[in-house]
């Protein structure tokens, strides 16, 4: 690399977590629509992007940016008291994005979840045990898909 081939470095973070179902009387998918929706407009602010996946009251995200947006933000999160048990999965520096026209995409399953939208929810949340990777291509992959079904609009949840 020389002066005229800098490359961009950014950060991707892979977290899961557990939506705290004490503090409030939504339903719990209200909140995860919430949190995603509160969650783009800051990312948008901080060149942030991602998606976060929200199946079985379980909260499986990925954060992606500049590496000290994503560090301050995930410094914010872990203190949020609307969910428990953050697990930090996957932590990497990359040169290209995988959510790039996605302020923070919100794959949430609620009463009105397709059937094949629930299989792949479930798939991202048995992926992200063991191949982390994997789950990250999974959670694009049902984004496309979800798009392509006309369900998806950039920035928002789904
Ligand atoms: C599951 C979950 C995911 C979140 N994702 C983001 C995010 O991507 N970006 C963000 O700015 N805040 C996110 N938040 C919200 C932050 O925890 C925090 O409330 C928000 O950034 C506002 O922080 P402030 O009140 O210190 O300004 C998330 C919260 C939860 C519970």
């Amino acid at each position: 690399m020389n002066a005229f081939t800098s490359h961009k470095q950014f950060s991707r973070l892979l977290y899961t977590s557990a939506l705290d179902i004490g503090h409030t009387g939504e339903r719990p998918e209200q909140t995860a629509r919430k949190i995603a929706e509160g969650s783009a407009a800051h990312n948008r602010l901080s060149d942030l992007t991602g998606s976060l996946v929200f199946v079985d009251g379980a909260f499986i995200q990925i954060l992606e940016g500049p590496p000290d947006e994503v560090e301050k933000t995930f410094e914010r999160i872990c203190c949020d008291f609307r969910h428990v048990d953050v697990r930090l999965i996957d932590f990497i520096n990359v040169s290209e994005r995988l959510f790039e026209d996605w302020d923070m995409a919100c794959l949430c399953e609620d009463k009105d979840t397709s059937l094949a939208l629930r299989d792949g929810l479930q798939e991202i949340r048995f992926l992200v045990g063991i191949n982390a990777s994997q789950a990250m291509l999974q959670m694009r992959n049902l984004l496309d898909n979800q798009s392509i079904a006309g369900n998806a609009r950039n920035s928002t949840a789904i």
